[in-house]
C-alpha cells in the first residue's frame, strides 16, 4: 500500500483505473477498518484496477467549532497502519492547498432536497452539510471513483451525499457501511476517546434507547420511550426521533416506508450520535 501525500504521487496511482474511495478524515477505529475493508472487497469484486482508496483530510469547512476542528486528532501514521491491515491500496493524505487551492474557489454544489432539513444534525450544525457536501464533490473530482464507501453511523450524511450525487448526474454508487460497536454496544467514533469512565458508561444508554424503541410500533411511543431511557442514565438530549429513513420528514406510519431512529445525545461535553433501523 501506498501514501500519497502530492498529486503526482496519487495521480500515478490513479493511471491504474477506477477505485472505490473511503473518504474519511482521520483517527481511524475499528468502524472505519470495516469500511476500507468493504471498498477492498468492492474494488476485487468488481476488478477495479487502482483497488480501495481512502483519503485522510479533515475538511476545515465542515466544523461549526475552530476549536473543535484544531483539536480533532491527527494521527496519519496510525490510519496508514490500519488502511493497509484492512486492505487498501493507496492512502491519501491531501494537504489543505490540494483541496482547497489558493485562488480558486471550490464550488459548495446546491443542496439536496432530500435530507438536508429535517431539523437534525442540519439544525444543530448549521452550515455542516454544505461543508460536507463541498468537499465530498472536491474529493470526487479529485479521485476518481466508481463508488465511495460511506458510514451508517452517520446516517443523515449518507442521505445527503446520495442525493447529492444523484442530483449531480455523478455515476458513482453510494455504498452504506455497517456501524461497528464496541462490546456494549456504544457506536465506534472518533470522539469515544474524549469520553470519561463515567461518560462512557452513560453512553451505553444509547444502543438501549435504540433497542427500546424498535420494540414498538407507534413512532410517538418509540420517541417517548428513547428519551426516557436516555434522560434516565443522564444525558442531553439533542434529539431522540423516529423518521422516514431515506428523507428524514417525519414518517407517515400508514406509508409503508421504512423508518429509522435516530438519536443524538451529550455525555458532558462529548456529542454521540447512533441509528438503528425502525421498528425491528
Ligand atoms: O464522515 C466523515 O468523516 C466526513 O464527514 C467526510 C465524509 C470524510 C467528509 O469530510
Amino acid at each position: 500500500m501506498i501514501v500519497a501525500t502530492s498529486p503526482e504521487e496519487w495521480n500515478a496511482w490513479l493511471e491504474r483505473g477506477a477505485c472505490v474511495l473511503v473518504p474519511t478524515m482521520g483517527a481511524l477505529h475499528a468502524g472505519h477498518a470495516a469500511l476500507v475493508r468493504l471498498g477492498a472487497q468492492l474494488a476485487r469484486e468488481r476488478g477495479l484496477a487502482a483497488g480501495c482508496v481512502a483519503t485522510v483530510f479533515v475538511n476545515p469547512t465542515q466544523f461549526n467549532e475552530k476549536s473543535d476542528f484544531e483539536r480533532y486528532p491527527r494521527t496519519l501514521d496510525a490510519d496508514a497502519a490500519l488502511c493497509a491491515e484492512a486492505g487498501a491500496s493507496m492512502v491519501v493524505a491531501p494537504a489543505p492547498g490540494h483541496v482547497y487551492p489558493p485562488g480558486r474557489v471550490v464550488p459548495t454544489p446546491a443542496l439536496p432536497r432530500v435530507a438536508t432539513a429535517p431539523g437534525l444534525e442540519d439544525a444543530h450544525r448549521p452550515g455542516h452539510f454544505a461543508g460536507v457536501c463541498q468537499v465530498v464533490s472536491r474529493l470526487f473530482e479529485m479521485f476518481p471513483c466508481a463508488a465511495a464507501v460511506f458510514g451508517e453511523k452517520d446516517w443523515q450524511q449518507l442521505q445527503v451525499v446520495r442525493a447529492m450525487t444523484h442530483d449531480l448526474k455523478a455515476e458513482i454508487e453510494i455504498v452504506p457501511g455497517a456501524t461497528i460497536r464496541e462490546a456494549d454496544g456504544l457506536a465506534m467514533s472518533s470522539r469515544n476517546r474524549f469520553l470519561s469512565d463515567a461518560e462512557r458508561a452513560a453512553g451505553r444508554a444509547i444502543r438501549a434507547a435504540l433497542d427500546a424503541a424498535r420494540a414498538e410500533r407507534d413512532p410517538h411511543a418509540a420517541e417517548a420511550r428513547m428519551a426516557g431511557v436516555l434522560r434516565d442514565a443522564g444525558l442531553e438530549i439533542d434529539y431522540a426521533v423516529v423518521r422516514d429513513a431515506e428523507t428524514l420528514e417525519r414518517l407517515d406510519p400508514g406509508s409503508g416506508r421504512s423508518g429509522r431512529a435516530l438519536i443524538t445525545a451529550r455525555a458532558g461535553s462529548v456529542r454521540l450520535l447512533d441509528n438503528d433501523a425502525w421498528p425491528a
